[in-house]
Parts: C-alpha cells; sequence; structure tokens
C-alpha cells in the first residue's frame, strides 16, 4: 500500500500527488512512468513519474481526469492509499549533450516534460520549453518549467494567456526565425505530438516522442501496448516509451487508443450512477 502524503489541484482536472515510494523514489530515471491500481476491483493505468524526492522516499504523479480510472483518482486525498503502485517503468529518456533542446509540452504533458527538461539542462543543453494548453485556466507549471529552462514559451488555444495557438505555431515560430534546433522532445496528446512530427519532417530536426498506447502489466508481457516504428512492432511499455516521432505509424496508435472507448464510457457511467452523480 502506498500513501498520499501530499494532494494538489494544478487545474481544473489536473491533480497531482506526491506518494510514499521510497524504492521507486531512488532507482526512477526522467522518462519513466509507473502503473498503479487504486484498490482491488481496480484497472492497471499508467502515469509518468512527474518529480521525485528521493530523500523524502516520494514519488509525484500528475493526472488528468480522463475517466472512470482518473476520476476517481482525484477523489482521493492525504492520508489515503494506492493498492499497486509499480516503477520504474520504461526505458530512461535519452539525455545528451544536443545542443538546442526544444522541450514541448501539451496539457498534462507539461508535467510529463518537466523531468526531462530538468536532465536536459544539467547535461548542459540550452532548454526552449513550449508549454500547450487550451486556455488561460488550464495553465500549471510555468514556474517550474522556467526553472529548468532558459526560455518559456505558453501557448493557448483561445490567446487567452501567452502566445495564441497551438505548440506547433510556436515551434514554426523557432524555426522561421532561423533558430538552430537539435532536438525536439514532445509529450501530451496523440494528435499533437502526430503534429509535431510532421512538422519537423522536413526540415530534418530530430524528434522524440512519448508514446501513450494502452498498457496493462507495463511489463512487457502482453503487447497491448504495441505500436509500429520504422515497420517494426515495439512494445511502448518496455522499448520505449520514447520513440524517433518520424518513425511512428500515428493513425496506428490513434485507432488503438480508440478501441474501447464504449466500454470506457460505460464503465465511467456506472461509477458516476453508483456515486449519485448523474
Ligand atoms: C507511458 C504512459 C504515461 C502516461 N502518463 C500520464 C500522465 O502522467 N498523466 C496522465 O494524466 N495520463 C497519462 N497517461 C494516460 C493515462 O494512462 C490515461 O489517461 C488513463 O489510463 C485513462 O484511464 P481512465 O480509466 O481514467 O479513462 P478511460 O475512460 O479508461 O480512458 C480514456 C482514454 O485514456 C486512454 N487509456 C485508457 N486506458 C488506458 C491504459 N490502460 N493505458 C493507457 N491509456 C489508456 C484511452 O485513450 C482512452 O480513450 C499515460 C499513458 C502512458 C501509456
Ligand atoms: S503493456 Fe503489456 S506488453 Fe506493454
Amino acid at each position: 500500500m502506498f500513501e498520499i502524503l501530499h494532494k494538489e489541484k494544478l487545474a481544473p482536472g489536473i491533480n497531482l500527488f506526491e506518494i510514499k515510494a521510497e524504492k521507486i523514489a531512488k532507482k526512477a530515471k526522467p522518462g519513466q512512468f509507473v502503473i498503479l491500481r487504486l484498490h482491488e476491483k481496480g484497472e492497471r493505468i499508467p502515469l509518468t513519474i512527474a518529480d521525485t524526492n528521493p530523500e523524502k522516499g516520494t514519488v509525484t504523479i500528475v493526472a488528468q481526469e480522463v475517466g472512470k480510472t482518473t476520476y476517481e483518482l482525484g477523489t482521493y486525498e492525504v492520508g489515503d492509499y494506492i493498492l499497486d503502485f509499480l516503477g520504474p517503468l520504461g526505458k530512461p529518456s535519452h539525455i545528451d549533450k544536443f545542443g538546442t533542446v526544444v522541450m514541448i509540452g501539451g496539457g498534462v504533458g507539461v508535467a510529463e516534460i518537466y523531468p526531462v527538461a530538468k536532465a536536459m539542462k544539467e547535461a548542459g543543453n540550452y532548454v526552449i520549453s513550449i508549454l500547450g494548453f487550451r486556455t488561460k485556466e488550464l495553465v500549471f507549471w510555468e514556474d517550474k518549467l522556467k526553472q529548468v529552462s532558459d526560455e518559456v514559451i505558453v501557448t493557448t488555444n483561445d490567446g487567452s494567456y501567452g502566445m495564441k495557438g497551438f505548440t506547433t505555431h510556436a515551434l514554426q515560430k523557432l524555426i522561421d526565425e532561423g533558430k538552430k534546433i537539435d532536438l525536439v522532445h514532445a509529450v501530451g496528446p496523440t494528435i499533437m505530438m502526430k503534429f509535431i512530427a510532421e512538422l519537423t519532417k522536413p526540415y530534418d530536426i530530430k524528434t522524440v516522442a512519448s508514446l501513450n498506447p494502452i498498457m496493462v502489466d507495463g511489463t512487457g508481457m502482453c503487447g497491448a501496448c504495441r505500436v509500429t516504428v520504422g515497420g517494426e512492432i515495439k512494445f511502448a511499455c518496455v522499448d520505449g516509451p520514447e520513440f524517433d516521432a518520424h518513425q511512428v505509424n500515428w493513425d496506428e496508435l490513434m485507432k488503438r487508443l480508440d478501441y474501447y472507448k464504449d466500454l470506457e464510457k460505460i464503465s465511467f457511467e456506472k461509477w458516476k450512477r453508483e456515486r449519485g452523480m448523474v
């Protein structure tokens, strides 16, 4: 059992939890994730390790409420326990001195790029972080990313804060200004990562994306998380989750993510009915 020591609402529907998990806190590297199960009847879901505190023995996760399990997690408070918390899983991000690295986070992806941006900065890179949100009230961690970046650009789709538009617009502007970019690292909704990959490809800018397929065990045993990269089948939980974005079959990934849509809806509706929410 893993105790929640701290909870914070970062933005509507986006919750941060600091969880006591000493072994994971000691071993985790940027880019890795955990699989958790809330209780005996729960499903296993993957969430990125957004931060760690090895001295305190804690791991921070940031979860966006999108369906039954993440909404249920949102009802958990300090002092509550999570039944299973497995990790660190996946391959760590490839950190090196590349030169200028553009970190792109879309929505909850902003929390996921933080440990990677921090490591990239510590490795001596010039780090530009582009943080994309739908609207002003969803903006979070701008200050935290500023601490580990040389430049931070915030975009909102509706222009209510920062630059108006998508993360791709901010990236295109940097390219148009003649900025020499050695690596783009993108984490966010699949559609965002696909468009980032399409944008950088003609410029031949090396682009890495952290893929978010359906996962079950997270340890390479089932293939639920399989993706096609460079024409080859890979299991994102053990071969990734980060891959060369120009080699990923994005349309296949998006199709697979929609596979359980009807069942996800049924399960969420049932959960809400049991609580008198509908
Ligand atoms: C490596 C990895 C890291 C992730 N990190 C984060 C993170 O840090 N923060 C965050 O908010 N989300 C993260 N996600 C996505 C998160 O796992 C899903 O939002 C969550 O599983 C949804 O579960 P649900 O029951 O609330 O919603 P559902 O109603 O079950 O699903 C909503 C949508 O989430 C996706 N999804 C559902 N089940 C899974 C599953 N078992 N594995 C992956 N995706 C699923 C599907 O696209 C689905 O349409 C990550 C996913 C992966 C693969
Ligand atoms: S989740 Fe089962 S192999 Fe990756």
